[in-house]
């Protein structure tokens, strides 16, 4: 072969060679985008939910007229309010809160939220929601007994309990339920939030393909959904016994002053929803720290387990927190920032020796 033609060949497969990567590597970082995750299942073939809408036929103003519902209680300025006494963000985020969406861990969620400037709430979030299977699992059967059983398998059944008796509300009419559904489907997950590796990446590339074998496409929808949990597991917990209180080793302050912070007072602060105010005065502490070694109303220990209910003439009312929502070791942590503020001493955590 004369050196020219080498050369000419050299080259062709050169350019075709660099052609054929580059498009492989697009074809990657087009799934590794802000596609939704929902979307990418329905490509796949998965069995949809009612509640789904494919991003591609969401409306922008009806998102943003379920965003308005959701953090306002107004659809729009002339609507009627949904609740009197709560907006559904009083007690829900709406952005992502685990760093690790297979795990509901109160201790990495805690981090996770106060990086990112979120709350620490008793609701789950409502991103991803629409990502979910069944809602009010776990232990809400003992709270709300049958009326949970129709709100379990569909996402507007839950939402429609959660506005009459979480947020003491009105049901939402057709308008604002299909405006929220719109708001609900713009914030459930998208490929990026389940930390894939490359490898699942090229996998799932390749099963997207229009000539994937059916096989491989439910070997893409397997690993997609081993990335997340499809229900927020919820665990009830009995009010510590007082024997049991601050028996934890060198508990965290700090910590406890996020979840005061990113918790409690978004509830309890001047013009939250309550009359009960709470704030970072040495008298409120000194109040929380003495109730809190009894089973008294005010205690920390038991209010948080148990929550409190609406009473006919006042509605707002404290949602318990689950173990899933706050750990005992944050509790104590809780407690022990409590402790540090009721003695006006500067935060410390002690290490070495327990604090009590
Ligand atoms: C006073 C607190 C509170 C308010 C206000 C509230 N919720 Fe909830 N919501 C909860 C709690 C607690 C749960 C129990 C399950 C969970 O979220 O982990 C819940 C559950 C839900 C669930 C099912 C979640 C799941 O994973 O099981 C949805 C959906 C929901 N709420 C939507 C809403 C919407 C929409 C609003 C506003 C109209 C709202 N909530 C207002 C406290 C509240
Ligand atoms: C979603 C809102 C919300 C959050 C979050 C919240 N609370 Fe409450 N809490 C309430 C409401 C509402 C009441 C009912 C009492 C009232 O308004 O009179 C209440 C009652 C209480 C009471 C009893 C007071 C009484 O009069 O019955 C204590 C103590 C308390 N909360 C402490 C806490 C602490 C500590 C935290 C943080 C771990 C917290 N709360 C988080 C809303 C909240």
């Amino acid at each position: 072969m004369k050196l020219k033609t080498k050369i000419v060949l050299i080259s062709f497969f050169f350019v075709t060679g660099c052609f054929v990567l580059t498009s492989f590597v697009n074809n990657i970082k087009k799934i590794e985008s802000a596609e939704k995750v929902s979307d990418i299942l329905y490509k796949l073939g998965d069995k949809m939910s009612l509640h789904f809408i494919a991003s591609n036929k969401l409306d922008s103003n009806k998102v943003n007229s379920g965003y308005n519902l959701v953090t306002t209680g107004f659809m729009s300025p002339n609507s009627k309010r949904q609740s009197k006494h709560f907006v559904c963000t009083n007690c829900h985020n709406i952005g992502r809160e685990d760093p690790d969406l297979t795990q509901s861990n109160p201790e990495d969620r805690l981090t996770y939220v106060a990086e990112k400037g979120l709350n620490f709430l008793p609701g789950t979030t409502l991103f991803g929601q629409v990502n979910k299977k069944q809602w009010y699992n776990g232990d809400y059967y003992k709270k709300y007994g049958d009326l949970v059983v129709s709100s379990r398998d569909t996402l507007e059944n839950a939402i429609q309990l959660c506005a009459t008796v979480c947020s003491q509300g009105r049901v939402l009419d057709e308008k604002e339920m299909d405006a929220v559904m719109h708001y609900f489907n713009s914030i459930g997950y998208t490929l990026k939030d389940l930390n894939l590796t490359e490898l699942e990446k090229t996998y799932l590339s390749k099963s997207l393909s229009s000539n994937a074998l059916d096989e491989d496409k439910k070997g893409a929808m397997k690993i997609i959904k081993s990335k997340y949990l499809d229900y927020s597991p919820a665990t009830f917990m009995e009010p510590m016994a007082l024997d049991k209180r601050r028996k934890s080793i060198y508990p965290n302050p700090f910590n406890g002053k996020k979840i005061y912070e990113l918790s409690c007072l978004t509830c309890h602060k001047e013009g939250g929803v309550t009359n009960y105010k709470l704030s970072n005065e040495k008298l409120t502490f000194k109040h929380l720290d003495y109730w809190s070694n009894t089973h008294k109303v005010f205690s920390v220990y038991d209010i948080t387990r148990k929550g409190t209910y609406s009473k006919n003439g006042y509605k707002p009312y404290m949602p318990n927190y689950t173990k899933e929502r706050m750990s005992n070791r944050q509790l104590e942590d809780l407690m022990e920032f409590i402790r540090q503020k009721s003695e006006g001493i500067k935060l410390r955590q002690f290490v070495g020796t327990p604090s009590f």
